[in-house]
């Protein structure tokens, strides 16, 4: 595979649901190329970085590397719309200092440990009913859609505090958000299609923040309704948008992280084995599952002043994709970073990011992950897969749609 070859998987859905070309792919630009231009007639063209310290030194100089005006990929068509009409959302990682912080502010006290810790009772309910299930479906599911999709949308709505009534609704919205290149998931692949999704999403948190400005409770929900930057009430705008990036990125995330954790443990039987001896590896094991997911596939960045990376020189407004997947099997990283290791120390892996805008949620989605195995790993006797697993097409978030399993608990 040649560099441009290799370089043309960031702009196809199909190769991120291929795992093999899409790492056979990063491993020659790591090699090759690691700062490559990509040109494709439907893309402004960017370089994509997929070495770690790349990735790392970027994130840290988030003054010379800003999240606006594109910190996702998006094809021509979506650019120009954005140049006439603005941004369809305005969220944390849309904006750079000093808004950034301010508006980070909003919520951070609320994703800090101390107050995690509040909820680790319900996140052990809620994990001890996701395998009440699976005994219940009776030795066969599908893991991915039955359980990995289901729980950590219970947790953040919960969080929220959005009625139970309303979780298939918000699973369909955020499967469609993210799911937009896969036609099973997406409502449709147009632009269109996207807007009427995020227009669905408008009119369901409009009508929750003005009930929550009306009756605040003590939910995560009633924070950002009410929340002040300066002396006015956050706009409508930002208001909307911290619901739905705390809604989608807490949930098809860790879902992936759930699922893809779940495949791996059944594909390397001598880790599970071992996990389940030794619980006190739960939280090297989450890292690692993590690192080896990935489930957020890249974010982008924009140039601010001319910058020398690895003897290449950007010029102001020139655009990279940082390839989190890429940075996470980087050989000069891990020791032998195919090896799936669930006591792996150190695990320096980017799959959260790095710097001012690292995850909000990262604890929250460790609690997730160790929460779900510390209810499932006592009572699993068995586990195999039963058909093939499936990935979805993506070019941002994603991981396994399908995961047949077949399973005997205690
Ligand atoms: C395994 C699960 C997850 C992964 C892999 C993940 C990954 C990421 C990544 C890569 C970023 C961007 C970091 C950067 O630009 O440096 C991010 C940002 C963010 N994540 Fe997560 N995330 C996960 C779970 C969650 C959860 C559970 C929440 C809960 C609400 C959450 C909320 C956020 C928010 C609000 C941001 C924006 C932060 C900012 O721009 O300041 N994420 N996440």
């Amino acid at each position: 595979m040649t560099p441009e070859e290799a370089g043309l998987v960031f702009v196809t859905p199909e190769a991120y649901a291929d795992e093999e070309r899409f790492h056979a792919a990063c491993a020659v630009l790591r090699r090759e190329d690691p700062i490559h231009l990509v040109e494709h007639p439907d893309f402004a063209p960017f370089h994509v970085i997929t070495k770690h310290a790349d990735v790392h030194e970027i994130e840290v100089h988030h003054q010379e590397w800003h999240n606006a005006p594109k910190p996702v990929l998006a094809n021509l068509e979506a650019d120009r719309r954005r140049e006439e009409q603005g941004d369809l959302l305005r969220t944390l990682i849309h904006m750079d200092e000093p808004d950034h912080r301010t508006y980070r502010n909003v919520t951070a006290d609320w994703f800090l440990p101390k107050n995690l810790a509040l909820l680790e009772g319900r996140l052990a309910e809620l994990a001890r009913l996701s395998v009440d299930r699976m005994a219940e479906l009776g030795g066969e599911c599908d893991f991915a859609r039955d359980i990995a999709m289901q729980y950590p949308l219970q947790v953040i709505l919960a969080i929220l505090g959005l009625p139970e009534s309303d979780y298939p609704r918000m699973l369909q919205l955020t499967q469609e958000l993210f799911g937009a290149a896969d036609e099973e998931l997406g409502r449709g692949a147009s632009l269109e299609d996207l807007v009427q999704v995020i227009n669905d999403f408008f009119v369901y948190f409009t009508a929750l923040t003005e009930e929550r400005r009306a009756t605040p409770t003590s939910d995560l929900a009633s924070t950002i309704a009410n929340a002040r930057i300066g002396d006015d009430p956050m706009g409508i705008m930002e208001t909307i948008s911290y619901y739905v990036i705390v809604a989608t990125a807490g949930h098809d995330t860790t879902s992936s992280a759930l699922a893809g954790g779940m495949q791996a443990l059944i594909e390397h039987p001598d880790q599970l084995a071992r996990l389940q001896a030794d619980p006190s590896l739960l939280a090297t094991a989450a890292d690692e599952i993590i690192r080896w997911v990935t489930p957020v596939k890249h974010f982008m960045r924009s140039c601010t002043t001319p910058y020398e990376l690895r003897g290449h020189r950007f010029e102001p407004g020139d655009q990279v994709l940082m390839s989190y997947p890429s940075a996470n099997r980087d050989e000069e990283v891990f020791d032998d970073p195919f090896r799936f290791d669930v006591g792996r120390s150190p695990n320096k892996h980017l799959a959260f990011g790095f710097g001012v805008h690292y995850c909000l949620g990262a604890m929250l989605a460790r609690m997730e992950i160790k929460a779900v195995l510390t209810e499932l790993l006592p009572r699993l006797r068995s586990i195999e897969l039963a058909g093939e697993p499936e990935l979805m097409k993506t070019l941002f978030v994603g991981g396994l749609k399908r995961l047949p399993v077949r399973y005997e608990l205690a």
